[in-house]
């Protein structure tokens, strides 16, 4: 999928700004502060109806202003199509084809985006929640399932801790939340599961395009108990296990909210074995891997990079850019850019213009 051309109305920085991209390449040059990370948050916006930098809808409106909308042409399977988001502090309105949708999750289908930035080169240093995030907030866009069996998890687990900071813990109650939570769980850890071997496919290939050399790496997903033989019955045994500890604590110590996955290079964790530099290509090779999983071309994700290119060396940069070249749309945003073979547009004065001599 495309998007052929973005209209910004008192979206965060901007006034007014309507502009037409490319397929392939749109190089987005602007010094810091000048609305770079804007522009790519209205172009994920569109894809998940919500921002990756914020939770507060409210802050996407231009200062001192009623309402910000992001409207965009998207081409993808069949005709084209027609976004429009309207933010105003009471709540967003979403049309597609100038008609409300009903739920969120249908945006993806029209629009998907993958962003990378530059916290995202750091995955495998974080905490396991930001590697945690990554998967459920990717399994929620491939699967509107994955989202409805989380959303109830959590609501589970919520109610589980609440009855075990009680003074006195209601034991039935707490068996019954006990095995609705493992209920639960068992959907999402599959999901999980498979989708890390599905990963698995792809990500030293894309890996070793971008290092430039063979470069073997496997994700392993480390489940809070093993999804070989019988698994529900050795969750509930792990429940009991944990039944003591989880009353003393007052808190849920087990089950898929604690779960991460590490990324291994000849069985050794690459946080601990890989340097900077192979973290961040790694990191980068498994936000760029789901393109790769989805084999029409029209339902290819749009790609965008928000100020990543000096995170990495110029080698590195180099075989990237070759790398990018052959996805369907890229956006690229940076301060300075070493090619001048690209559609490139410069953000000034908070206007988005096209360089009259690239592209087109
Ligand atoms: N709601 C808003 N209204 C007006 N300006 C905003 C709003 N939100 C952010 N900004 C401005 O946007 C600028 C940051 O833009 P950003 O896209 O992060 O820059 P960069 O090009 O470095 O990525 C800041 O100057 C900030 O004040
Ligand atoms: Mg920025």
């Amino acid at each position: 999928m495309i998007i052929d051309e973005i209209e910004l109305t008192n979206y965060r920085s901007y006034t007014y700004c309507r502009i037409s991209f490319d397929r392939k390449m749109n190089v987005i040059l602007g010094e810091n502060g000048s609305g770079k990370t804007n522009l790519v948050e209205a172009i994920h916006y569109l894809s998940l109806g919500r921002s990756f930098r914020t939770s507060d809808d409210a802050r996407l409106i231009k200062n001192n202003e009623k309402e910000a909308r992001i409207k965009a042409t998207v081409s993808g399977v069949g005709l084209k199509k027609t976004l429009e988001i309207i933010l105003t502090p009471q709540g967003k309105r979403v049309l597609l084809n100038f008609k409300p949708i009903h739920r969120l999750s249908e945006l993806s289908s029209v629009v998907n985006v993958l962003v990378f930035e530059p916290r995202d080169v750091l995955m495998f240093d974080d905490a396991p929640r930001v590697r945690r995030q990554f998967l459920d907030i990717t399994l929620s866009k491939l699967h509107p399932h994955y989202l409805t069996h989380i959303t109830l998890y959590e609501k589970i687990l919520k109610e589980r801790n609440e009855l075990l900071k009680q003074p006195t813990v209601d034991r039935q109650h707490l068996a019954i939340l006990t095995e609705q939570l493992v209920e639960a769980s068992f959907p999402l850890m599959e999901a999980r599961s498979s989708y890390l071997t599905q990963i698995n496919r792809v990500l030293s290939k894309v890996v070793g395009l971008i290092k430039g050399e063979k470069f073997n790496v496997d994700l392993q997903y480390v489940p809070y108990v093993s999804l070989q033989g019988d698994y529900p019955r050795q969750a509930r045994l792990l429940y009991e296990k944990a039944l003591e500890q989880d009353v003393k604590r007052k808190t849920t110590t087990l089950g898929i909210h604690r779960e991460d996955f590490v990324v291994v290079y000849d069985d050794q964790a690459i946080a601990s074995f890989g340097s900077q530099g192979e973290n961040r290509i790694v990191a980068l090779g498994l936000k760029l891997s789901p393109y790769f999983l989805i084999e029409e071309k029209e339902k290819k994700p749009i790609i965008v990079l928000d100020d990543v290119l000096s995170e990495l060396d110029d080698q590195t940069q180099h075989r990237l850019l070759l790398f990018l070249e052959k996805l369907e749309q890229v956006f690229l945003t940076t301060t300075h850019y070493p090619n001048n073979q690209h559609t490139q547009f410069d953000i000034q004065n908070h206007i988005i213009t096209r360089r009259p001599h690239h592209g087109r």
